[in-house]
């Protein structure tokens, strides 16, 4: 199985968990793209959808699937998004994309977060994949000298905006054994606007493709 084979089964798996007649939380990147098509075989059995980026808005509603504002729903019965790492506690890094904030944000609100990797995403522990750090403009220098401070390696995404109008800090050389801890001591730094990690809300499931098929941790 290729990869994109493992991530269309992934997203076929994820389309179990939509609820009938509820709003569902839509991420972004390539997994999700998948997920999306999937949803679209099936789109007259939501309410409609929350997407956490421009990109993947304008994906559902090529599909004719509705789009609304946070702000305009009750709430979200399941998010279905997927990540750059994932550790088999369910930590994730994400925001590869850059849409970490909406992102969280998202997962936050739903009340179920079932996140789609193929097997390249399971890890022992994260900070392989370069942490994404999103950062108000004039707060960069500033956050990048208390990130080396953590003991980060922390570089400028270049020509990279975020749908929120910011810039990212990736940060490289971390084995990141504490993700609840740094995740919170990386939003206590004066102009971070979120982190990648999603460690203090972790996914409640992972549906991993592999070449035997879609294994599911919870
Ligand atoms: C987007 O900002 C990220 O959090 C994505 O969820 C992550 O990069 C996974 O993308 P792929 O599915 O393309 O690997």
């Amino acid at each position: 199985m290729t990869q994109d084979e493992m991530k269309q089964a992934v997203a076929q798996a994820a389309i179990e968990y939509v609820e009938v007649g509820t709003i569902i939380g839509v991420g972004t990147g390539s997994t999700a793209n998948f997920f999306i098509d999937e949803l679209a075989k099936i789109k007259g059995k939501i309410d409609g959808t929350v997407a956490s980026s421009v990109a993947s808005a304008e994906r559902l509603k090529g599909h004719g699937i509705p789009v609304y504002d946070l702000n305009a729903v009750d709430g979200i019965s399941v998010y279905i998004d997927g990540a750059d790492e994932s550790t088999r506690n369910l930590h994730l890094v994400k925001g590869g994309g850059g849409a970490l904030t909406r992102e969280k944000i998202v997962a936050a609100v739903a009340n179920k977060f079932v996140c789609i990797a193929d097997e390249s995403k399971l890890v022992d522990y994260l900070g392989k994949f370069p942490l994404p750090i999103e950062v108000i403009p004039m707060a960069r220098s500033y956050v990048a000298r208390e990130i080396v401070k953590l003991g980060g390696e922390p570089v400028l995404r270049e020509g990279f905006t975020t749908d929120n109008g910011n810039v990212i800090l990736d940060v490289h050389n971390w084995e990141i054994m504490e993700p609840t801890k740094l995740e919170q001591q990386l939003n206590n730094i004066t102009g971070v606007v979120t982190n990648g990690l999603f460690a203090m809300r972790p996914a409640d499931i992972l549906l991993l493709g592999t070449p035997d098929g879609v294994t599911t941790l919870k």
